[in-house]
């Protein structure tokens, strides 16, 4: 059955009051799931079901709690693997490892790793593997705690117990499931001495505070499950969680692009990534105090000032210079192009001149640098041209000071850099950037997409091969009862035939191929009257109907017959009848005897 166009998660309201009624009577918040998935993972359950709709689903699990289990074992995939992805688990054993091994001053210093969303434990058994082959078990024992957290309570369970079978333990190289796993009847099961360093407990990424003080956080193939806004907030906690030096590894479909300042990938092709270290402000004033030593800037300043004097007229750059009083002293050619100026607007006040009026903020902004003697930008000033050309500028207001005099204030310098060309390419750049980064953003939500129906896939793959097993271990036992029976109907001295309720042949044993001729297959399904043995069967007919009919349990007739040979024989022929489970008569069983 498909469900109908109704169940359409886009913004339905039906859909909404579902995922509501999930968080307000199991407390599981899945509105920070991706749509498309948990869509169709919920209407998979909802066809298994036969319900159509997602407001028939709601009525349907307040009348069924048991169902809610079955849902959330369908919406929360738990595949999962050991050595899942093996080259990145590499990068881990031989870059990771070591790096966070060196992080550490002191040989005793404890290393704390969480494997969030842990599902049934491989992947926690898989990194304590890799702890304990690069510190040796006691240090491991004495250094290590694994945190594994996951929101379904029934994988967790799963995982506490470290026993897999032979075919989930099959990606374990060979050599490390000999040293680390005890082998049972058909099971692996996890060294207890290290076992003991891995914390199973429940923790949803969405709801609940993250652990604290990692080296080491493992979240692979979960955040590809949550919308863009969820996933940040989740990274937003990682991020607090990690040691500042701590490492971040993800699915292989996960590109964090998201949240992308908190965390720079350390080798993006394996999804390992590093915390970006907080700048605290201690740190921020620490670098500027660094920076100013190194200037030595009032001496250059001052040479520059005076180079400037000397060259003025002829700098590329469009300035002019006003008086404390705020006339204009000097202005060099390439402003008086491309503002409009002339020399005849020296030792005019700026106030008269058209820039004043064409640019609002310029005489505030000198009064505000001349008062507080710093320099000002005004930033993205439109300008037309004599020409009319839209140029946009950029206005340093600099204070320019007598430094040999005391320091007094002289004027202030104002440069006007025509930024349009770099605003335009600014710009393009920004609007390429962004559809860069929307495509891929698309690219990835793709991506992770695919990956999410690969897991859907592998999952019901599994529920395929446990169903095939079951069919498998069926038809074994199926083979052996027919077997039995093959070899009792084999061992009977008569001649035995059995005929559903048309009368058609079902059985036909050895001894009654060795008295009439016929092989089994040849007389399958036919007509039992209408077969041409010697044995003279219209003459049954009767006997046959009684015992058909339930009339009687045994009825017996001796018949007059010619055997496979050509011999007379006399053939006592025995019919009863067969009867169903339900004690309902299915056919009738012959069973003939030469005397
Ligand atoms: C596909 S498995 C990944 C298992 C393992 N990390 C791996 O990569 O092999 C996804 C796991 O995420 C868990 N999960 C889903 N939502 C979660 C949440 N809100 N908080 C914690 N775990 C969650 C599921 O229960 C499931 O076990």
């Amino acid at each position: 059955m498909q469900p109908s166009s109704t169940t359409s998660s886009d913004s339905n309201p039906e859909f909404e009051a579902l995922l509501n009624f999930l968080n307000r009577n199991r407390g599981f918040d899945f509105t920070g799931y991706k749509r498309s998935s948990l869509t169709r993972r919920i209407q998979k359950r909802m066809q298994m079901i036969h319900v159509e709709s997602f407001g028939d689903y709601i009525d349907y699990l307040e009348v069924h709690p048991e169902e809610f289990i079955r849902l959330f074992d369908t919406i929360l995939i738990n595949v999962t693997n050991f050595f899942r992805d093996s080259s990145a688990w590499d990068h881990i054993a031989q870059e990771v490892i070591p790096a966070i091994l060196a992080t550490k001053r002191h040989p005793s210093d404890p290393i704390r790793v969480w494997s969030a969303g842990c599902s049934t434990g491989e992947e926690a058994y898989t990194i304590a593997i890799l702890l304990a082959e690069a510190l040796g078990a006691d240090q491991y024992r004495e250094r290590v705690k694994i945190y594994a957290s996951d929101v379904d309570e029934e994988a967790l369970n799963q995982a506490r117990q470290a026993t897999y079978s032979y075919r989930e333990s099959s990606s374990v190289p060979p050599d490390l499931l000999e040293k680390y796993f005890e082998r049972t009847d058909h099971h692996v099961t996890f060294r207890k001495d290290l076992r003991r360093s891995v914390i199973f407990g429940r923790h949803d990424l969405v709801q609940d505070a993250p652990i604290s003080r990692i080296d080491l956080l493992i979240c692979r193939n979960v955040l590809m499950y949550f919308n863009a806004e969820t996933q940040s907030r989740i990274l937003t906690r990682f991020h607090f969680a990690l040691h500042d030096t701590g490492f971040l590894f993800l699915g292989k479909a996960e590109m964090l692009f998201t949240n992308s300042n908190l965390f720079v990938p350390v080798d993006l092709k394996r999804r390992v990534f590093s915390r970006v270290p907080r700048i605290t402000l201690r740190d921020r004033l620490m670098l500027m105090n660094h920076s100013n030593s190194m200037d030595g800037n009032s001496d250059r300043l001052t040479k520059h000032v005076r180079f400037r004097e000397a060259a003025f007229d002829a700098s590329p750059l469009a300035q002019v210079v006003v008086d404390a009083n705020g006339f204009v002293v000097l202005s060099s050619e390439r402003a008086r192009n491309l503002l409009g100026l002339s020399s005849k607007d020296i030792n005019r006040p700026l106030s008269d001149l058209e820039i004043a009026y064409k640019i609002p903020d310029l005489r505030s902004g000198i009064e505000q640098v001349n008062a507080e003697r710093r320099p000002l930008t005004l930033r993205e000033i439109a300008w037309i041209t004599s020409s009319g050309d839209v140029r946009t500028l950029e206005v340093l207001v600099s204070p320019v000071m007598d430094t040999i005099n005391g320091g007094v204030l002289l004027g202030s310098s104002i440069t006007f850099t025509d930024i349009s060309r770099y605003k335009q390419l600014q710009d393009e750049l920004e609007h390429s950037n962004q559809e860069l980064e929307t495509a891929y953003e698309e690219l990835q939500s793709t991506n992770e997409e695919l990956e999410t129906i690969n897991e859907e896939l592998q999952s019901t793959n599994e529920e395929l091969q446990t169903i095939n097993d079951e069919l498998r271990r069926r038809t074994e036992e199926l083979n052996q009862v027919n077997g039995f029976l093959e070899s009792i109907l084999a061992s009977m001295r008569g001649g035995v035939v059995v005929v559903d309720n048309d009368l058609r042949v079902q059985v036909w044993n050895r001894r009654a191929e060795d008295l009439w001729g016929l092989r089994s297959n040849e007389v399958q399904d036919k007509n039992f009257l209408n077969l041409d043995i010697g044995l003279p069967v219209a003459q049954l007919r009767s006997v046959i109907r009684t015992s058909a009919n339930g009339e009687s349990e045994l009825e017996s007739i001796t018949l007059d017959a010619v055997n496979r040979r050509g011999k007379n024989i006399k053939c006592k022929v025995t019919c009863s009848p067969l009867y169903g489970a339900n004690n309902d008569i299915r056919g009738v069983i012959l069973l003939m005897e030469e005397i």
